[in-house]
Order: structure tokens, then sequence, then C-alpha cells
């Protein structure tokens, strides 16, 4: 949704304008052709590969400062405010296709799924260390998975005799203890849910969401695309509470959504919701 995303930034040409989640640098270089030479882009990623890909395929350009962040700690990073904040959430594509980094259902890789690869907590130490009771309240919360229990249940027997340590492993135990045809939904729920739970990824939402707000300057605009109804239901909350405050306007009365032909291009698309705000 390039062309809604930098419609909604507004962007001035003298602006510094931040993109919180840089990844392959696909919008940070829509916004870049946007600005003039008095206009800064600020660039973070909490992956490392994301920052190199961002850095190459963004090699002309000089007006962008790339820094490797969780944008939860947007409020530290800055140093002054900004006339706009752009969150395209969760994965890119590259980092499900590659199945090193264990978030492909297609794929088999390790146990892995984190985003930012220097932190300690992967989804193999979930799978094989937390208790049944925190399993079940991952599963349940952040997968919305109504077999939670079960799968749950299947982790624990299969871990007392083999560390889990694949995707595949993972996903085969997962269909095995769904008992309907929609095992492919369930597994897709469950490796949502262990994503969340690695990186911690509603608490950053929840973190930069709060304090987005205090880093724009009068007429800053936030931007976001979320991908699951967790996310989405944050972010409407979210604004909506600033609004109510009287802190923003809300740009998007209901969440933008991809036109087909960007679906046919792009199949994650479908699920990608946009809410934007801006702040009075
Ligand atoms: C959907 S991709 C962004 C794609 C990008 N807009 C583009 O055009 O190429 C999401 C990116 O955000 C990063 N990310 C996710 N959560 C993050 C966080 N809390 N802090 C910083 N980066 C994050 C991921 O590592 C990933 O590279």
């Amino acid at each position: 949704m390039l062309k809604e995303v930098v419609e909604k930034l507004n962007i001035k040409p003298n602006g510094t304008y931040v993109d919180g989640t840089l990844g392959g640098g696909g919008h940070a270089e829509a916004i870049l052709k946007k600005l003039g030479p008095a206009g800064k882009l600020i660039g973070i990623d909490t992956d490392r590969d994301a920052l190199t890909a961002a850095k190459s395929r963004l090699a002309n350009y000089s007006n962008i400062e790339y820094i490797h962040d969780n944008f939860r700690n947007i409020k530290k990073i800055l140093t002054a405010p900004v006339a706009g904040l752009l969150l395209d959430l969760g994965v890119s594509s590259y980092q499900i296709d590659e199945a090193s980094r264990g978030f492909s259902l297609q794929h088999d890789g390790p146990l892995d799924m984190r985003l930012d690869q220097s932190e300690p907590l992967t989804a193999a130490t979930v799978v094989n260390a937390y208790p049944k009771e925190k399993l079940v309240k991952i599963f349940k919360e952040w997968g919305e998975e109504r077999f939670s229990n079960r799968v749950a249940r299947a982790i624990i027997t299969a871990r007392q005799s083999k560390r889990i340590s694949s995707t595949l492993d993972l996903k085969t135990l997962i269909e095995k203890a769904i008992p309907t045809w929609k095992k492919r939904e369930s597994v897709t729920r469950i490796f949502q849910a262990l994503r969340i739970a690695v990186n911690e990824e509603l608490a950053s939402l929840e973190k930069v969401l709060a304090d987005a707000i205090d880093v724009f300057n009068p007429g800053g605009r936030l931007v976001i695309l979320a991908y699951h109804s967790l996310e989405d239901r944050l972010v409407k909350q979210t604004l909506r509470q600033a609004k109510a405050d009287g802190k923003i306007v809300i740009l998007t009365k209901k969440p933008l959504t991809a036109k087909l032909e960007e679906i046919d291009l792009n199949p994650r698309a479908r699920s990608a919701k946009l809410r934007a705000g801006e702040k009075v």
C-alpha cells in the first residue's frame, strides 16, 4: 500500500520522517523520492539483515540515517521532533522466505523466529522449556487458537522424548494434534502466537503507540499498517483514545485496505489495514 502510505504521511520536502520498520526499504524509497535535500529519513529496524538490504537498495540516497533498534525505544532514539512516523508491522517477505529465520510454514528451518538475532530468546526455547499453562496462554491470547490446550499437551508429550527443533517438527506435531480439517489455519495461528511471544511484539507496539504522539511536531502524522486483528485492535483503540484526549485527529474513519491488483501481486497485502492520525 505504497501509494496510500505516502499520501497519508503527507510528506513535506524539508521534513524529517521516521520509517520505524525499514525492512527491505520499499516504503523508505517512496518517502525519499518525495524529500528534498533538506529533508531527512530515519530508518529503524530491529533486524540487522533488513538494515543491510535497505542500505544496498537505498545506496544512492544520502539523506537517510540507519538505526539498529526496536521502535519501542522511539523516544530515546529521536533527538528532535519529527513530521511523521510509519510502522509497517510484523515480518518482511525476506524474513518469511528465508528458511533459516524460522518464520516459514513452507520451508523447514530452525525454530528461531527472532526479529533481532542478538536477542537470546528463540521459539525453540519457548516450545521446549515453557510450562504447559504458559504455552496455552500464549496460543490462546496471541493465536486466538481454540485448540490451544491440545497443541500444548502434544508439545509437552513430544518434547519428553526429543527436543522440538525445527519448524517442520512443530508443524507436523500441531497438525496431528488438531482434530479438524482446518489444520493449516491452526498452524498459522500457533506460529503467529510464538512469533509474538519471542519478539514481545504487542508490548513493543503498545509502547511505541503510547510514545509516538510526543515525538511529533503539531501536524505530525502517524501511519500504521497492521496485519492481524490483535495489532489492528491495539492501533484502533489507541488512536480513538488519543482522539478522545484531544491529541490527534483520525485520518482514516475506516481502515484502508489493499486493492485487488496489489493483493494479486503480494498476497500478504490481503490482511493489511492502514490507519493514520495527525497530531493537533
Ligand atoms: C513488513 S516489514 C517492513 C517492510 C518495509 N516497509 C518495506 O517496504 O520493505 C517489517 C519490518 O519491521 C521490522 N520490525 C518488526 N518489529 C519491529 C520493532 N519492534 N522494532 C523495529 N523493527 C521492527 C522487521 O524486522 C521487518 O524488517
